[in-house]
């Protein structure tokens, strides 16, 4: 017989399903909870509520494990590309040489962007912020390719297209942003040269594409592709659940990522480290506010709801960026700062009673500043490689015939019920 958890309220036991994941973990079943009890569950920041049951990603926060598909992060990153770990999570199995060659047979073909949509970057307010205008942008995708999630081939065209038009998107805002002609997409570049080289090559400084960087770029967005129930993935599934189509769930994921709390920490990290560069003493002053619970301030880049210990991908980056810096010969003072700020962290009681170590965000900017990318733009670099991630999130969705609407309940605390006054007498 199926395990059960109970519960006792006002002199009534209850009996709730027990449900079990395929790596042990354990929640309690409350779906008849208040049609049985009455009762609802209060769990603010979700800190203790399982959304949904998912077969994508696997985190365990406190022994620092992350598998896409029961692949472990550490292999992902090694062995393979990008297009293939976001094959892997939308379609649940890592593509064959047949399949993946296919696959990139429609990035390519969807890699242009309609020629109109260039005017509505150049209609933005200059300074405008990269992330609210690639949300902007992907929500009007659906008017510019209005079909969609019907047949699987149609739902094929869909994921790729938007695989592939939000980098050259990305790409193109940006030399939009500097004044520069438009960079198109070549069909003889992988998905991350292709990139690399629409950021910055320019009719008269050709671009040089470094290995070592597409392989970095690689590596960073495939450490992005997925994170199961995060803020922005949870958003894409809340606006999902609405059946609203997948361009404007996608574009919902990407104005959640745009807080500093979540995906917008990798810029913030960076102007922390300015700040601390810029400011004699500015290292232990860092630490000490950051401990200070009268001050606001956080270490950015510290920190995690899920890992109690230290971020998977933090480790991989780190050692990412120190590949890259001897390979290009380059330094950067940042880094210097942030590995010295990383050592008097783990090294705090503070830190160390509060579990805070480094999250993803916190040397992934560095290695992007390596590559030239702009601070502004790295939140948008998130976005892109959050993309399989959020696709395979809301198709897994979307494939559950018991798919429900998601509506939260509440506790309410106004004002009990009260006469209406009139405006001449309030
Ligand atoms: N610096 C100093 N103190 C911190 C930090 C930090 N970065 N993070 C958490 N704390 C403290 C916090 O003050 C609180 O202390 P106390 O219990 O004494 O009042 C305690 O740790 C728990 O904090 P919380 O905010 O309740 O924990 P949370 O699970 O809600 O926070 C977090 C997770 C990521 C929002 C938080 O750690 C944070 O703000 N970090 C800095 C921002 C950041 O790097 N975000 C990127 C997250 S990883 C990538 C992503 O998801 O996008």
């Amino acid at each position: 017989m199926a395990e059960t958890v109970k519960l006792t309220f006002e002199g009534e036991t209850y009996e709730f399903p027990l449900v079990i994941g395929t790596e042990g973990e354990k929640a309690i079943d409350i779906s008849k909870l208040r049609q049985t009890t009455g009762l609802i569950t209060l769990d603010p920041g979700f800190v203790n509520t399982g959304s949904c049951v998912s077969a994508i990603t696997f985190v365990d926060g406190e022994k620092g494990i992350l598998r896409f598909r029961g692949y472990s992060i550490e292999e992902l990153a090694r062995y393979s590309s990008f297009r293939e770990v976001a094959y892997l999570l939308i379609h649940n199995v890592l593509p064959t040489h047949e399949e993946l060659q296919n696959f990139s047979i429609l990035l390519n073909d969807q890699s242009m962007v309609h020629e109109d949509m260039q005017h509505f970057f150049e209609t933005f307010p200059r300074g405008s912020h990269p992330m609210g205008i690639l949300s902007a942008m992907v929500t009007a995708l659906k008017s510019f390719y209005p079909y969609l999630q019907s047949a699987e081939e149609e739902m094929d065209r869909t994921v790729t297209r938007l695989l592939s038009k939000v980098r050259t998107m990305a790409a193109m805002s940006y030399k939009i942003s500097i004044g520069h002609k438009v960079t198109y997409p070549r069909p003889d570049l992988s998905y991350c040269a292709n990139f690399l080289n629409m950021m910055f090559d320019s009719p008269v400084k050709p671009y040089h594409i470094h290995k070592e960087l597409v392989k970095a770029l690689n590596v960073f967005w495939i450490l992005h592709a997925d994170h199961e129930q995060n803020c922005s993935t949870a958003s894409v599934r809340v606006v999902g659940s609405g059946r609203v189509n997948l361009y404007a769930a996608i574009s919902a994921g990407i104005a959640a990522l745009w807080g500093p709390l979540h995906g917008g920490a990798n810029q913030a990290v960076i102007e922390m480290l300015m700040d601390i560069k810029n400011d004699r003493g500015g290292l232990s002053r860092a630490v000490k506010r950051a401990k200070d619970r009268n001050d606001p301030f956080r270490l950015m880049g510290f920190g995690h709801r899920v890992y109690k210990s230290y971020d998977p991908r933090a480790k991989i980056l780190k050692k990412m960026v120190d590949r890259v810096f001897t390979k290009l010969k380059i330094s950067d003072p940042l880094l210097d700062i942030a590995k010295e700020l990383e050592e008097i962290a783990l090294q705090d009681d503070y830190f160390i009673d509060h579990n805070l170590y480094p999250n993803v965000d916190f040397y992934s900017g560095i290695l992007l500043r390596a590559m030239g990318i702009p601070t502004n733009m790295f939140t948008v670099m998130f976005a892109i490689g959050r993309l399989p991630g959020w696709i395979a999130q809301w198709k897994e969705d979307a494939d559950d015939p018991k798919w429900k609407l998601s509506r939260p309940r509440q506790i309410y605390a106004g004002p009990r019920k009260r006469k209406y006054v009139a405006i001449e007498k309030r």
